[in-house]
């Protein structure tokens, strides 16, 4: 059919029922990108990301054995190495690595987690938008 035949109240339809297929998959795909994951915790931190924070908190320890650098590189463009078991962990820049941050249940997840063993504590919505808006400045 020709799209341009419809009458427009057929594509308001059409385009509310995508708007509810969507809503109703969020939850169980999660897809996202890099720049959608931080404006939502930009909005959860209620101010503007500051790179050169998300640099610091990644790049220091913070009391515990490790910083995020330990598994990660200071630099995580290329592939780190986990600090205790040697495995490798793939690029954590999304320029370098295109399936960062494209999945917020993952994201969350190793937030949670690393943030746990780095800081013994979860990091705050501005922690995050600070190191995915640093690590968005990496580029080849
Ligand atoms: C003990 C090793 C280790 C440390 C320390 C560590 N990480 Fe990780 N991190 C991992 C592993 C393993 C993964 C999952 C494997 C992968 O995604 O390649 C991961 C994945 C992630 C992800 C998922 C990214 C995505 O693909 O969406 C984020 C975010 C993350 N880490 C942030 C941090 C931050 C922030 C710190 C410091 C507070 C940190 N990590 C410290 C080992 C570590």
């Amino acid at each position: 059919m020709n799209p341009s035949t419809l009458h427009p109240s057929s594509f308001r339809s059409i385009i509310a029922a995508l708007g509810l297929a969507g809503a109703a998959l969020a939850p169980a795909a999660q897809a996202a990108t890099p720049a959608e994951l931080l404006s939502g915790y930009t909005a959860q931190a209620g101010s503007p990301a500051v790179p050169a924070r998300g640099q610091q908190l990644f790049t220091t320890r913070q009391g515990r054995e490790w910083s995020c650098a330990s598994c990660h590189g200071a630099v995580p463009i290329p592939t780190g190495r986990h600090a205790s078991t040697g495995k490798s962990i793939s690029a954590m820049a999304p320029a370098f690595n295109p399936t960062r941050f494209t999945d917020a249940a993952k994201t969350e997840k190793w937030f949670r987690r690393n943030c746990n063993d780095v800081m013994s504590r979860e990091c705050t919505p501005a922690e995050k938008a600070d190191v995915l808006s640093w690590l968005l400045t990496l580029k080849p």
